[in-house]
């Protein structure tokens, strides 16, 4: 099999990463797509950095058997903690979510403005965002704040419910008017978007990590010479746990059609 006719794996804890799965989907309907959620072990967000690491390597060399041609990290907690490892240990090219939030946040924003990055606790603990804000946008102001409860709002298919709307002004409303810029720093976070917006009134433009990590990988993969020519192409799903649950809430959610889900436990 040529190179570029191998599959794009991804990955993500949960249900998230399926946001950047949907764009890419979209983006480049020749490719076989391999995803990966680690429903077994999902929320990575309170998580020890050891653990979110432990958990990455074993999904990456998972993935790396099926003999994939790129990987995208679809998990800004993984992006964050264990991204350098991971390249580490991989001979194809590895895409976190990070760096293209963060190149698509500093389009959006004006000199010296102000961006707002949620995430899980554990990216926001991390530091990456405001790490890599300060080296690509001197000048640029950073606040970060952790959202815990999103997470498991997402993954209980709670995405329109009063509940999330309580989350979302709990956490963001003391930020309403204070930002130019809100950056989704969590593949799960895209399915709030609406919510979000709202809390944060309309000053504030929203940034999707999820979109931004699929732009940058159709970039780099043709960049590359790895974009497959094929017309349409397949998509695989395997999860650690619970299938069915996993399948119907793609379905609830983002309307994704998953067929039959594999389970591959660790
Ligand atoms: N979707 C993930 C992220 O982007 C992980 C969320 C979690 O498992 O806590 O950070």
């Amino acid at each position: 099999m040529k190179n570029r006719e191998r599959p794009i794996g991804i990955f993500d804890s949960g249900l998230g990463g399926l946001t950047v799965f949907k764009e890419l989907r979209a983006l480049l309907p020749g490719e076989d797509l391999v995803y990966f959620g680690d429903t077994a072990r999902v929320p990575y967000g309170t998580k020890s950095p050891e653990a979110v690491l432990a958990f990455s390597k074993e999904i990456t060399a998972y993935l790396l058997e099926k003999k994939i041609k790129f990987l995208i990290v679809a998990c800004n907690t993984a992006s964050s903690l264990a991204l350098e490892e991971i390249r580490g240990l991989s001979p194809v090219p590895v895409l976190g979510v990070i760096e293209p939030g963060v190149e698509a946040a500093l389009k959006a924003v004006p000199a010296g403005g102000r961006v707002l990055v949620t995430g899980t606790s554990a990216t926001v603990n991390s530091r990456a965002y405001s790490r890599a804000l300060a080296a690509a946008g001197p000048g640029i102001k950073v606040a970060e704040k952790a959202c815990p409860l999103f997470v498991p709002l997402v993954e209980e298919g709670w995405c329109a419910r009063p509940a999330a709307a309580i989350a979302a002004r709990e956490y963001l409303a003391p930020f309403r008017g204070k930002a130019d810029v809100l950056i989704l720093g969590c593949t799960h976070y895209p399915l709030l978007k609406k919510v979000i917006a709202r809390v944060m009134g309309p000053r504030t433009r929203i940034v999707d990590s999820a979109l931004a990590a699929a732009r940058a990988a159709l970039a780099q993969l043709s960049g590359l010479g790895l974009l497959n020519p094929a017309r349409r192409g397949s998509s695989e799903f395997i999860v650690s746990d619970a299938p069915a649950r996993f399948s119907e809430l793609a379905y609830k959610l983002l309307r994704i059609r998953t067929g039959k889900v594999a389970v591959k436990r660790f």
